[in-house]
């Protein structure tokens, strides 16, 4: 099999963005993306980059206080999951519903709903390396991820 992980040095979050608008081009319906990193490492502004490739208009805001956010103007929709505030608390709460469903799903803290997660997936670790400067790792999990990114192109700023 090809290589499925691949690593990006980020520049800048106009960086980040844009490859989450590359990756967006990809994306189907039922894609699951987890989106692994410290407080403020870059997970929602990489998501902000996803909405923007899908034509979605509103900007991603975090959605911590709200766990989930729907954004359905886009070419398909997408689903924003923040998972950092289900630490330790039961998880049957419908989250279930919007992974895998007809729409891309975003993770932020996946570590926290493990029991939700797909066995097929694209997973994405970003971490600081000073400044502005992130490492984001993407790594394809079953057949279809690994060729997304095996196949991905270099990504221009
Ligand atoms: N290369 C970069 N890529 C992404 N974000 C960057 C980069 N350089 C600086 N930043 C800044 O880092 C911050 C990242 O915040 P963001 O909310 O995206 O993090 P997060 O991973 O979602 O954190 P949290 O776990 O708290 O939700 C933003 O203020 C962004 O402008
Ligand atoms: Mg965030």
């Amino acid at each position: 099999m090809a290589n499925a992980i691949k690593t990006y040095t980020s520049p800048s979050k106009e960086f980040t963005q844009r490859l989450g608008e590359v990756l967006a081009k990809r994306f189907v319906p039922g894609d699951v993306v987890l989106l692994k990193g410290d407080l403020g490492a870059g997970k929602t502004t990489f998501t902000g980059g996803v909405a923007k490739g899908l034509g979605i208009e509103e900007s991603v805001i975090s959605p911590t206080f709200n766990i989930m956010k729907c954004y359905f103007n886009g070419r398909i929709p997408l689903y924003h999951i923040d998972a950092y505030r289900l630490e330790g608390q039961p998880i049957e709460i419908g989250l279930d519903e919007y992974i895998e469903g007809d729409g891309v799903c975003l993770i932020e803290w996946p570590m926290y709903i493990e029991k939700l997660l797909p066995d097929e997936y694209l997973e994405i670790s970003i971490t600081h390396q000073g400044d502005n400067h992130r490492q984001l790792v993407l790594k394809g999990v079953g057949e279809r991820f690994e060729m997304m990114v095996s196949s991905l192109e270099e990504v221009q700023e």
